[in-house]
């Protein structure tokens, strides 16, 4: 580890020698904690970034335009065929399962991780629970337990650990088919680039947004795991939706058959104007618009038969090749920044809690990967039977706990009553 004189080299090149303003009042714990903090931080990224954030990035000239997908309604034939593929490689244990549970969950205001969340079903099963039940059915169905990878976060992850214990892992076994990792962090900084110190005089650190996934996967370790497992695909969704389907055998059998290396699935936009990123081609290579990004002309804009041309709503429901995870985490992706509330120390030792933003926090997002390959595969699938998310609280009346019950009892109302079996 590096000495407090060359931490103090590094800080003064960079213009962070605040940092260790309160160095010796730490504990000699807290000292080597805050050095090696600095030794690892690339301060040449934090300018650099420093040097983006509050700028608008100008996506005007970018040529976007619709990009294509498969209807799974519309499958014919193909659907047959897709699930045959599809089911063959869940039985041969090809297929992953990765939930990314590092997000803070803000917006929710759930005291706890998100995936601890019971959203108030009759049988008061957590988030986690539901998603598990998903992978139980597929054990059931293919006679393979789908190993399961849950990214946490520095902030989350014992008492996500902790939650899995209570509950006897649900039936899954950690280290043998259950793997917690964590994802990396960022520092956060001022709006004068200066890196925050937090409430105990280290360094303020932020999950790096769901981006990090692909990083963290192959710097912990878990895509050795996977590929000494046999595991080709790894599908890779968030904690929020408690009807997705992570061993869907069409959406598998679709994306090995078109020999894609990412494939993910969208749902028709509730109306022009919902407040989610959609599929899209930008210069030619697949692409994600952002509701904040999309004009009102190009929102609502329809094809000859009436359906929007940019319709295909991002759900984060991904299948990943394994070897493509390798090659992303590889080599980060792009930042995006958030201007968010943040408390710190300031110079005197005092903490500070503001109330309106104060500082520039760093993510990056899971789907910028698709701007890597030239070719994906969309699957549209039925919003009903696949999107039931969990973000606000529920006084926001949308995307909440109580939409997110009805929408999943609906569901399972509809097995009941149509006899379907699980997808
Ligand atoms: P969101 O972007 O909806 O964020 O994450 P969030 O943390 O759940 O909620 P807000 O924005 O603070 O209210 C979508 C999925 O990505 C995960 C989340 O846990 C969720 O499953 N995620 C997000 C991470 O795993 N890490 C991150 O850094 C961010």
């Amino acid at each position: 580890m590096i000495s407090k004189d060359e931490a103090e080299a590094i800080l003064k090149k960079h213009g962070q020698m605040h940092l260790l303003n309160h160095f010796d009042s730490l504990d000699e714990q807290k000292q080597k904690k805050l050095l090696s903090q600095i030794e690892n931080i690339d301060f040449d990224l934090i300018e650099s970034l420093y040097k983006k954030a509050g700028k608008k990035i100008d996506t005007s000239n970018d040529e976007i335009s619709p990009i294509g997908y498969l209807d799974k309604q519309k499958l014919y034939d193909d659907y047959k065929k897709y699930e045959n593929i599809g089911a063959k490689l869940i039985r041969e244990g090809k297929l992953a399962a990765v939930t990314m549970a590092g997000g803070q969950g803000t917006r929710l205001g759930h005291d706890g991780p998100k995936g601890t969340y019971d959203i108030g079903l009759d049988s008061h099963k957590s988030l986690f629970e539901l998603l598990c039940d998903n992978l139980k059915e597929a054990e059931k169905k293919y006679g393979v337990r789908v190993p399961w990878f849950i990214m946490t976060s520095e902030e989350n992850n014992d008492e996500t650990v902790e939650f899995f214990k209570k509950n006897k892992f649900f039936g899954y076994e950690k280290d043998k088919d259950l793997f917690f990792f964590k994802q990396g962090q960022l520092p956060m900084i001022d709006t004068e680039g200066k890196v925050l110190l937090n409430e105990d005089g280290l360094i303020k650190l932020a999950a790096n947004g769901h981006g990090g996934v692909y990083e963290a996967l192959v710097k912990n370790g878990m895509t050795k795991k996977m590929k000494e497992a046999g595991v080709k695909w790894a599908f890779i969704g968030g904690v929020d939706n408690c009807l997705v389907k992570m061993a869907d055998p069409v959406f598998i059998g679709m994306a090995e058959d078109k020999g894609v290396t990412i494939a993910c699935k969208s749902v028709v936009k509730a109306n022009p104007h919902e407040n989610v990123g959609v599929f899209c081609e930008r210069k030619g290579m697949p692409g994600i618009v952002e509701y904040s990004e999309i004009s009102d002309e190009m929102a609502e804009a329809v094809d000859e038969n009436g359906e929007l041309l940019y319709g295909e709503a991002n759900i984060l429901c991904n299948l990943v090749d394994v070897g493509k995870i390798e090659e992303i985490g590889s080599e980060p992706l792009p930042y995006h920044v958030a201007y968010k509330k943040a408390s710190y120390m300031d110079e005197n030792g005092d903490i500070v809690e503001p109330d309106s933003p104060n500082a520039y926090k760093f993510e990056s997002f899971m789907f910028d990967a698709i701007e890597r390959s030239s070719e994906i595969g969309i699957l549209r699938d039925t919003r009903e039977d696949n999107f039931a998310p969990v973000k606000n609280a529920d006084s926001a009346g949308v995307d909440c706990p109580s939409t997110a019950k009805a929408l999943y009892e609906a569901y399972q109302e509809k097995l009941k009553n149509q006899d379907i079996d699980f997808k």
